[in-house]
């Protein structure tokens, strides 16, 4: 019979994806995947947008359409100063989830080791194993976790030749802070390490500081791939429409890379995906305002439950601490809020090589106001919480 390559051995359907199904199953509200039920901004979409027929329906370049990639540096520069050659150093790419496996193929060899920090989104783990590199995961502990000197230096062996953070971080909300970019920076420069930076929701925060992109940190920018996607700004995850950007360089063979493995990026929708990146900011101004609501919202919920939501400071997740539970996992934790509460949420455990040192769940808030209510109005069962 033919089989299944070795490297695919384990890999199986997210836990993200099983979850939604088990909603499904038992009529649950579906906190559990990022799947974005906010609608995409109107104005993109028509109102002025040029007609669908209009636009190119054959391959781009690989790199993409110059109107795409001279919108994404106009937005890097204007939302966290962060300046790259539109013509050299941006690449459209198909989602950040297709930049990030470009990169991984361009620039690294089979069995090289990639630092990750645990919480990490859970399809880094998967990306590496695709491509044969090697996780070293470095645990970052709650309530901040901070990314520090001491435990980042401690995982990096000989082997290592990169580093995957993510700011603001799925699934903590945390913002990576100027101190710990430059501990990532001095640590990359004393092993000489390719830095991957996945900025999906740049524009996704909640205080009055700006987004602090990595490489505008120390001396990030000659050794930074910076990953961003549509999907998260302005709700269109189906889009598949993403970039990479960073020295040309490296951002050359990058596109070697993205070209064999998907020619390009969807041609029509790098013409409207300009369009989007062209909002002005008051459209990220209402976005921040709104994820704040929801983002409260859920977490007083969750607080009446007698849970622990930490304070995300961006993306559109909360990360539920539940030992109040009496549970030991974080699967054990999500299982009772399924079957007990009707909610859907998502182990902690899917977010870590080895086990969370509490039972963790993570809730997605990018839902219609009406969901989130749903959502708390179960939340409010009593009995969730023992002792
Ligand atoms: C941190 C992070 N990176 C990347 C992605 C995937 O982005 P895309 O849909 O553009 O591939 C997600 C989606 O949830 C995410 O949370």
């Amino acid at each position: 019979m033919v089989g299944v390559a070795n490297r695919m051995r384990g890999l199986q359907q997210s836990v993200l994806g099983a979850m939604t199904v088990r909603c499904r199953q038992v009529g649950a509200v579906n906190l559990a995947q990022g799947l974005s039920q906010v609608p995409p901004p109107a104005s993109v979409l028509a109102g002025g947008a040029r007609d669908f027929a209009d636009v190119g329906h054959s391959y781009t370049q690989p790199e993409g359409l110059p109107v795409f990639r001279e919108a994404v540096a106009d937005k890097l520069k204007r939302s966290s100063g962060l300046s790259v050659d539109p013509a050299t150093q941006v690449l459209a790419t198909v989602g950040a989830t297709g930049a990030l496996m470009a990169t991984l193929t361009a620039l690294l060899d089979e069995g090289d080791g990639v630092v990750l920090f645990e919480p990490f989104y859970s399809y880094y783990l998967s990306s590496l194993q695709v491509v044969g590199l090697r996780p070293q995961p470095v645990r970052l502990t709650g309530p901040d976790f901070a990314i520090t000197a001491e435990p980042l230096r401690a995982a990096v062996t000989d082997r290592t030749r990169a580093m995957i953070i993510c700011t603001p971080n799925n699934p903590t909300g945390r913002r990576l802070t100027a101190a710990e970019l430059e501990v990532v920076a001095a640590v990359a420069q004393e092993h000489d390490l390719l830095v991957i930076t996945d900025e999906v929701y740049d524009e996704i925060y909640f205080d009055a500081s700006p987004h602090l992109a990595a490489a505008t940190v120390a001396n990030l920018a000659e050794r930074t791939v910076t990953l961003g996607s549509l999907g998260k700004s302005f709700s269109v995850p189906g889009w598949r429409l993403g970039y990479a950007c960073g020295p040309e360089h490296l951002v050359g063979a990058i596109r070697v890379a993205a070209d064999s493995l998907v020619v390009c990026a969807p041609a029509p929708l790098q013409e409207f995906g300009a369009r989007a990146l062209n909002l002005g900011e008051d459209y990220y101004r209402e976005l921040r305002a709104m994820y704040d609501r929801k983002r409260r919202f859920l977490a007083e919920g969750f607080t009446a439950a007698g849970l622990s939501p930490n304070e995300p400071d961006g993306a559109y997740y909360l990360f539920v601490d539940c030992s109040r539970m009496g549970v030991a996992t974080g699967a054990e934790a999500a299982e009772v809020l399924l079957e007990h509460n009707l909610v859907g949420t998502v182990p902690g455990e899917a977010f870590h090589l080895d086990a969370p040192d509490r039972p963790y769940v993570r809730a997605c808030f990018s839902l219609p106001d009406d969901v989130l209510a749903e959502a708390v109005d179960r939340l409010a069962i009593g009995g969730l919480v023992r002792g």
